[in-house]
């Protein structure tokens, strides 16, 4: 972060004094204005909903072109992470900002799969859930629940316990979600295999039983590593800001990640891939899709196109792209060239792109858009896709989460508000009221 030569000036229509405020710029990116002595300079404070134009910390982890439609994770794009690595080259990137060599990496997947097991005691957690409790409902209580476990690393200005908890949240994270889909269809939990790699675990966890292994087909495993990968981290989401601040009040990391899974599961944010695939399935066919098309642009029927649109991309989810790859590399492994909601999607997608209000408004397919189709394909149940991507995302809220501890500047986020409520007022007997 530099200091720019230019400086902003605040000016007042009533003749206040100017207020001169410095703009920092990144390596790259939009410039930023410090905006922290307003407050004490003006009375005022700033006003930004949503965050539409506030930067909440600087970060090395990831960048957003959102006109260019780029996607780079510690400076690499992520069509050649999807393309060359797999995920947990792509969480070694994440967590320590360099991809890593032969043995780095070898060291790295040694450890990560011997944190996969949890404690014996977490199956009990699950016993109190109903079997029909949504994934995402038992998820947040149970990574919530391990930090009952780890007292040997929750002292977060512990470098060494940062790591030991980050590995824990990577590692462990499959476990809960196979355990939570193998809970729902009241299968027994399937333990996890050290020789394994990361997705290959994942889908023995989720798909074998004590009578028969899960056969690992590479072309699967391989598409479920790239979702992982595509779904890892994206800058300063809605959940990825819930986990740093959080993380501000000195939480312990699984209390944060936690929060994190709890912001992920709305349908405006990672609740988007269930409910993209819920619409596909409720238009049922191309014929539909003009009708439909009607009822999105029909501000009163509040129906969305989900899978479409973002606050930060005005061009094509780079992801959407490679998402849409792997689902015909999967239809076509599991001779499904021709799933109707596949096509049906595609046509979705042609339509909204040559139509004059999605063009206007420069809305795009997201991540989530085709996630669903791969997903549904690999046999993960509809209710479980948002646990897939609060999988990958873990390893983003976590990088996010120990680059927030360590950050000097870092204090409590504690934002103000303009108050438009009643004026103080005195309490009248309940008899005067
Ligand atoms: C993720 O932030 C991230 O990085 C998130 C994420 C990540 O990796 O962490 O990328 C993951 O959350 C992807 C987004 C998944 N959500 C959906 O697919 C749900 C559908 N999308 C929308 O809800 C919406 O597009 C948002 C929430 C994603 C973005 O909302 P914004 O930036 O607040 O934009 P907006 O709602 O102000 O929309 C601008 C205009 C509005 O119309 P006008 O008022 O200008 O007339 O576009 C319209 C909106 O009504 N619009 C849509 C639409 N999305 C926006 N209209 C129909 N269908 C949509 N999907």
């Amino acid at each position: 972060m530099t200091n720019s030569e230019v400086k902003a000036t605040l000016s007042f229509s009533d003749g206040s004094t100017p207020l001169e405020l410095p703009i920092y710029k990144g390596t790259v990116g939009p410039d930023v204005i410090d905006i922290r002595k307003l407050y004490g300079a003006t009375g005022m404070f700033t006003y930004d909903p949503g965050f539409m134009s506030t930067a909440s910390c600087n970060s090395a982890i990831t960048y957003i072109d959102g006109d260019k439609g780029e996607l780079l994770y510690r400076g690499y794009p992520i069509e050649q992470l999807a393309a060359k690595g797999d995920f947990l080259e792509s969480c070694y990137l994440l967590l320590n900002g360099e991809l890593p060599n032969q043995a780095q990496k070898d060291e790295f997947v040694y450890t990560v799969s011997r944190h996969t097991m949890v404690h014996e005691q977490m199956q009990f957690f699950f016993r109190g859930f109903r079997r029909d409790a949504h994934p995402m409902s038992v998820l947040v209580g149970t990574v919530g629940a391990l930090a009952s476990f780890y007292h040997d690393s929750l002292d977060i200005n512990d470098p060494r316990h940062r790591e030991v908890s980050a590995i824990r949240l990577i590692a462990k994270m499959p476990t809960l979600v196979a355990m939570a889909y193998k809970y729902s269809i009241g299968q027994p939990f399937v333990y996890p295999k050290n020789e394994l790699s990361f997705s290959a675990n994942f889908m023995h966890m989720m798909f074998s039983t004590p009578c028969e292994e899960y056969k690992v087909n590479d072309v699967l495993v391989r598409a479920l590593d790239r979702i992982l990968i595509l779904h890892a981290d994206h800058e300063q989401n809605a959940s990825t800001s819930t986990v740093r601040l959080a993380g501000s009040s000195g939480a312990n990391p699984f209390a944060c990640i936690a929060a994190g899974i709890a912001c992920l599961w709305g349908p405006a944010h990672g609740g988007a891939n269930e409910a993209a695939l819920s619409m596909l399935e409720e238009i049922g066919s191309v014929d539909n899709i003009p009708e439909f098309i009607r009822q999105v642009k029909d501000k009163n029927s509040g129906v969305k196109l989900m899978g479409f649109g973002h606050r930060v991309y005005k061009n094509y989810d780079p992801r959407a792209k490679l998402m849409r790859e792997t689902c015909y590399e999967v239809l076509a492994e599991l001779g499904l060239e021709n799933d109707p909601l596949f096509k049906l999607a595609m046509a979705l997608e042609k339509i909204a792109l040559e139509d004059e209000y999605f063009v206007t408004r420069k809305l795009y397919p997201n991540v989530d858009f085709y996630s669903g189709i791969v997903q549904r394909a690999l046999g993960i149940p509809t209710a479980l896709f948002t646990g897939i991507f609060a999988m990958a995302r873990t390893i983003g809220w976590v990088a996010q989460w120990k680059e927030m501890i360590s950050d000097p500047e870092q204090k409590i986020g504690r934002p103000r508000q303009l108050f438009i409520g009643e004026k103080t007022r005195t309490v009248k007997p309940i008899e005067q009221r």
